[in-house]
């Protein structure tokens, strides 16, 4: 099927990213405040609304779908979601389904997806220490994350980590991440914070640049530049010693917007072009106002047309707030 979203850019949108639920049972604090306000239940798109604008991108052209939140799997009746988005994949429409958890339902839910066709899964997961961990989600539990790793495991799912890098938090924890991960047979990426959402700490003092990062693993481990893509912006390295890979993700570098080829789905029916620009569309209007499909495919279009070159993330050691108002949560990363 031709694919019908090319930007004024020359760049090809072939992969959505769905928030469903802006949710979490987890409250990390770089990520959300202690009290964070959600948006009212009635505010949602019903997952019959959500199922309906996936498949008009699919039908546009897009080849894979992830699946965010907040916590994706937070949201009632997620897997009847994905067992019907999974009709796609069945008819070779999509490559992928897949998902990005904080794990904690995982373990209830692993072989369920594993049975609707999610070959790859991100979990997130900035410490291996308990009561460390227990401090930067404010809610979450270790084990139950641990838990559902395995369960993944075991239901044949691939993982890959993601590991926010916290200054004072987990810079000492990096290496032995790795080591556990790429031991267990799992890829890691490490993420710089990125300046989204008000939360209740200073985001300049949790900032660690993954280019210092890289340096000081340089010191222990050897580091080679492989070519390795997954289709987002992180860049990889094979780790000689354990070989694993190892992704980062800078995204106050512009390095990857070039070859940006996604798009952010909100579970409202808002369509963000780039997740550090504001633009938004709202597809939840075109999408209500008729039972055919050709108003939305209007509206997608349009939106399309005005995907930014890139993004304007700064973090602004003079200027306390953030670079984009809405929270991570909203778009899922
Ligand atoms: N900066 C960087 N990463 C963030 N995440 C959530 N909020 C932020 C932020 N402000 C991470 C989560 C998850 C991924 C989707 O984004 O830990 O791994
Ligand atoms: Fe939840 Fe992920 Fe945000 Fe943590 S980072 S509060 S797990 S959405």
């Amino acid at each position: 099927m031709p694919n019908s979203m090319t930007d004024p850019f020359g760049r090809t949108v072939s992969y959505l990213r769905v928030s469903v639920t802006d949710r979490c049972d987890f409250r990390c604090t770089y990520c959300m405040a202690e009290n964070m306000t959600f948006l009212p239940k009635k505010e949602l798109l019903t997952l019959e609304e959500l199922d309906r604008l996936c498949t008009a991108f699919v039908n546009k052209g897009v080849r894979r779908l992830r699946l965010t939140g907040g916590e994706p799997l937070m949201r009632r009746g997620i897997m009847g979601f994905v067992r019907t988005l999974s009709r796609h994949l069945d008819s070779g429409k999509l490559d992928e389904i897949t998902l990005t958890t904080n794990g904690s339902q995982l373990a209830k839910y692993a072989d369920e997806l594993a049975d609707c066709g999610v070959r790859r899964i991100n979990v997130s997961l900035d410490t291996l220490d308990a009561e460390k961990f227990a401090e930067i989600t404010r809610r979450g539990r270790l084990g139950q994350v641990m838990e559902g790793i395995e369960a993944a495991k075991r239901a044949g799912i691939a993982l890959k980590l993601n590991m926010v890098a916290l200054k004072g938090f987990n810079e000492h924890e990096i290496e032995p991440m790795l080591r556990w991960a790429h031991g267990e047979g799992m890829d890691l990426t490490l993420i710089e914070t990125m300046p989204m959402g008000e939360i209740d700490g200073d985001r300049n003092e949790q900032y660690l640049p993954v280019s210092r990062v890289r340096e000081r693993l340089s010191e222990t481990l050897t580091l080679n530049d492989i070519p390795y893509k997954t289709g987002g912006p992180a860049t990889y390295v094979e780790v000689e010693e354990t070989g694993g890979r190892l992704g980062f993700i800078t995204p106050l570098t512009h390095n990857f917007c070039e070859s940006c080829n996604r798009v952010r789905l909100t579970c409202t029916g808002t369509l963000f072009m780039c997740l550090g620009q504001d633009d938004a569309a709202d597809l939840r209007a075109p999408l209500r106002a008729s039972e055919g499909d050709e108003l939305l495919n209007a509206a997608i279009t349009e939106a399309i047309s005005r995907k930014p070159k890139g993004h304007d993330f700064i973090i602004d050691r003079n200027n306390k707030g953030p670079a984009v108002a809405r929270h991570m949560s909203m778009t899922g990363g």
